[in-house]
């Protein structure tokens, strides 16, 4: 399936590719069916918004969700992602799909990408965010000298190189797969940092999942030296779940400004749907600090709420 958002955020469609199409209209030879499109959406699935599709189209829907790879366009680039391909790796979700239109409104419409010659992402997962840059660097008419892409899981790294590929053109890529518990080692300062990292705090973290602690924007933090020169940008993700603890200490080093802001679902059904005593012990952890928006009617379609803001800015 294609999910396809468009480059302001205002509509999400969804796309049976040419093998899915027969599955879904019966004797259509067409290469792409668009089956739906959502208006404003805060989500790639939102199950609340399909479960309150009419029957027919509902299922339409569904059966296409269900087809496993995943084709995923924002802005005209685009990533192919399969769970059997790449196990584990976070898929682009709507927290990247809005970080590469924070990407759009400070490096790309004020033409700032011109002057980035080099770009580190930490925790690249799919890898849509630095395929985003290079292609929107060569739509300039330019390339860039250096790529470094770093995560923790293999399959993320592997699902980046295969998809930034066709593009990479002479960019020198660099890859780092991070072991879980290593401290951030870097040997050069880059034009650009970017980092959509994990931003669900709890006592005592795990280092090797895709969503959980603090432990990214620390390391940031405490290798701010090495890695930034005076006109480095760095970019990242602030949740309101992560704020609270870390932007402070982000403030002390650097001078951010907020790029966008998006109010989005929490759906990370392992720690929301509370099917184990560790995920409800977590769950009270966040509401005992008074960071998890809850919206107990469940009126919205969603129980659990974040927002998430995109910072910008420079060391100070
Ligand atoms: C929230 S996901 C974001 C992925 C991707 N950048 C995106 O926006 O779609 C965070 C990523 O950071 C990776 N990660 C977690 N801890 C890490 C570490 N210590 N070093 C490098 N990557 C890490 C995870 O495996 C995951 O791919």
């Amino acid at each position: 399936m294609k999910i396809k958002i468009d480059s302001n955020l205002k509509t999400l469609e969804v796309y049976a590719t040419s093998k899915e199409v027969p599955q879904l209209a019966v004797g259509s030879k067409q290469k792409e069916l668009m089956i739906y499109k959502f208006k404003n959406p805060v989500l790639l699935t939102d199950n609340a918004r399909i479960a309150k599709l009419p029957a027919l189209k509902r299922d339409a829907v569904i059966k296409l969700y269900e087809f496993p790879d995943r084709i995923v366009e924002y802005d005209g680039v685009s990533i192919h992602w399969a769970p059997i391909l790449y196990p584990g790796v976070w898929a682009p979700s709507i927290d990247t799909i809005i970080f590469a239109n924070a990407i759009r409104n400070h490096l790309i419409k004020t033409r700032d990408l011109k002057k980035i010659r080099s770009f580190l992402e930490i925790g690249t997962g799919s890898g849509f965010l630095s395929k985003y840059l290079l292609a929107k660097k060569k739509s300039l008419g330019d390339e860039m000298r250096l790529a470094h892409l770093t995560d923790i899981n293999k399959d993320a790294i592997k699902s980046a190189l295969d998809n930034i590929d066709s593009i990479g053109g002479s960019t020198l890529i660099y890859y780092t797969h991070t072991q879980k518990n290593a401290r951030l080692s870097v040997s050069e300062q880059y034009d650009l940092v970017i980092a959509n990292p994990p931003y669900i705090p709890r006592p005592g973290a795990r280092k090797n999942n895709p969503y959980e602690g603090l432990f990214l924007y620390e390391e940031i933090i405490r290798n701010a030296k090495k890695l930034f020169h005076a006109e480095s940008i760095f970019m990242t993700n602030l949740s309101s779940l992560s704020k609270p603890f870390i932007k402070p200490s982000l403030d002390k080093v650097f001078n951010l400004k907020t790029i966008t802001t998006s109010h989005i679902p929490l759906k990370i059904p392992a720690i929301t749907a509370g099917l184990s005593k560790e995920s409800r012990d977590w769950i009270r952890y966040l509401k005992s600090k008074n960071i998890l928006e809850e919206d107990k009617s469940e009126r919205s379609g969603y129980r659990y709420w974040q927002t998430i803001e995109i910072v910008a800015g420079k060391k100070r």
